[in-house]
């Protein structure tokens, strides 16, 4: 049977056989019983993004270092990540492998290996800082993406997981520290990734990452041949979703194709990796994912395919960022101009260098006056930075209460791709990162940069 409509897929999918080679590619995922599973999956709306802090707390920090930095706050990142382990304690092999890229801090990252997380790591100095923390063996998954073949070296010398992105890269393990017992696969679904009332949650086949389905079988039986005795599977296909049906989504399609690779190869199905991809709420109209409900509904997922879970059976793997320190982190900063022109404008001390998510992809941020969080708003502001760069800008035509020079202003939701996506335009340079810790102490987790650090890399005429 042809699976050409998304329906007639879905139909195959519950017949469980094999898909054929055409079926597989560039496939659309209708999960309908997702949708119709949605009421149990509880949601609990917050008033407002972040405010598990008191303003006082930004007071004190600005009061001590100098604006603009990012802070931190170290009790509501345990907190997520506490409830992240609890949410797929069902399964007795599941890890969260915090993805590195979102915010990579030792401090913070010695904080997450306390909470028992392991790293995901995508670059060979994200791997030299999991070893320098005491990250270990499969206490590390490493991401591989067009890179350097080199990095699988030092990967592989870590014993870390290592997640294949194309089957060209078996060739490239084999001379670059050799093939483990034990390997990932990405997969790449292709076509759109839809549920629920056929809302594209994303575009797989537009990304770049990942193997085709119709690849898997060739690339694991060829690494069965070079050593590999059990594989785990990974797939991303959308970012920073707030539908609680995502992860859900994704596990039914990976448990599947988990399964039937299995049987196909005779490999033992070691894990289904879900990545990262669960969303937070930028805006105060979007209700938190409750992550519990989450887990609960990939369980239902495994023991459809899998039946009760169990020492032996697949594991459960995260790589959640954006969701355990997202909502966690802060941009601290002072109003410092006001400009009336065409627009009603007010200048903060921070820019783009700071947080370029607002620049870069339009992305919305709340922002707070600290101590007014709760006044109405009079006034309709852009509120920029200093870089000479027209799209600097942390909101466009925002209604805010109306802001005095030397406000201090709060951008929320900061903790997760923000920092870390930082440039230095204009010679603009890093600021400071702030650690709120749980004792009511502030730490200085990095300090800012100064000129020198900007120079020290250029070579200078005579
Ligand atoms: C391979 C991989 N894992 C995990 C993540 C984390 O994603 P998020 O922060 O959206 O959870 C990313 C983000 O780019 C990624 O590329």
């Amino acid at each position: 049977m042809m699976c050409g409509s998304p329906f007639l897929f879905l139909l195959c999918f519950f017949r469980k056989r094999p898909l054929s080679r055409k079926e597989t590619d560039g496939y659309n995922v209708i999960a309908e019983d997702l949708l119709n599973n949605r009421s149990n999956l509880t949601i609990e709306v917050r008033p407002m993004p972040n405010d598990a802090l008191p303003s006082q707390v930004f007071i004190d920090a600005a009061a001590k270092f100098p604006t603009p930095f990012h802070l931190y706050d170290e009790a509501g990142i345990r907190r997520t990540a506490r409830a992240v382990r609890e949410a797929f304690a069902w399964n007795p092999d599941y890890r969260e492998y915090y993805a590195v890229k979102a915010l990579p801090n030792p401090v913070i990252l010695d904080i997450l290996k306390q909470e028992g997380l392991g790293l995901d790591c995508s670059s060979l100095t994200e791997l030299l800082m999991a070893e320098r923390l005491g990250f270990h063996g499969n206490e590390i998954m490493f991401s591989a993406n067009a890179m350097p073949a080199e990095e699988f070296d030092l990967a592989r010398k870590l014993g870390a997981i290592i997640n294949l992105d194309d089957i060209s890269d078996i060739g490239l393990l084999e001379k670059h520290g050799g093939i483990p017992e034990t390997v990932c696969v990405r997969v790449n679904t292709g076509g759109t990734f839809t549920f629920g009332s056929n809302r594209i949650m994303g575009n797989p086949g537009e990304a770049k990452y990942g193997w085709m389905p119709s690849q898997l079988n060739e690339g694991l039986n060829r690494l069965k041949a070079l050593g590999v005795k059990r594989f785990g599977m990974h797939a991303f296909l959308a970012s920073n979703m707030t539908d609680p049906g995502y992860y859900p989504a994704l596990a039914h399609i990976l448990f599947d194709l988990l399964r039937k690779t299995a049987e196909a190869t005779g490999l033992e199905p070691a894990f289904a990796n879900l990545s990262g991809g669960i969303g937070i709420p930028y805006t105060r109209d979007v209700p938190p994912v409750d992550i519990r409900a989450v887990g609960e509904a990939v369980r239902k997922e495994y023991m459809a395919v899998f039946g009760e879970p169990a020492p032996g059976k697949p594991g459960i793997k995260t790589e959640l960022g954006r969701y355990i320190t997202g909502p966690h982190g802060f941009v601290v900063t002072h109003a410092v101009h006001e400009k009336k022109t065409f627009k009603h404008y007010i200048g903060v001390d921070a820019c783009a260098v700071q947080l370029i998510r607002p620049a870069m992809y339009g992305a919305y941020h709340e922002i707070s006056i600290v101590g007014r969080e709760h006044e109405p708003p009079t006034e309709t502001y852009d509120i920029t930075g200093c870089l000479c760069e027209n799209n600097d800008k942390f909101a466009i035509d925002r209604p805010m209460p109306e802001i005095h020079m030397g406000d201090l202003l709060i951008i929320h939701d900061a903790g997760a791709h923000a920092f870390a996506m930082g440039y230095q335009y204009n010679g603009r340079l890093r600021k400071a990162e702030i650690l709120y810790r749980t004792d009511g102490s502030y730490q200085q987790i990095r300090r800012a940069e100064t000129p020198e650090d900007y120079f020290a890399t250029m070579v200078w005429p005579e």
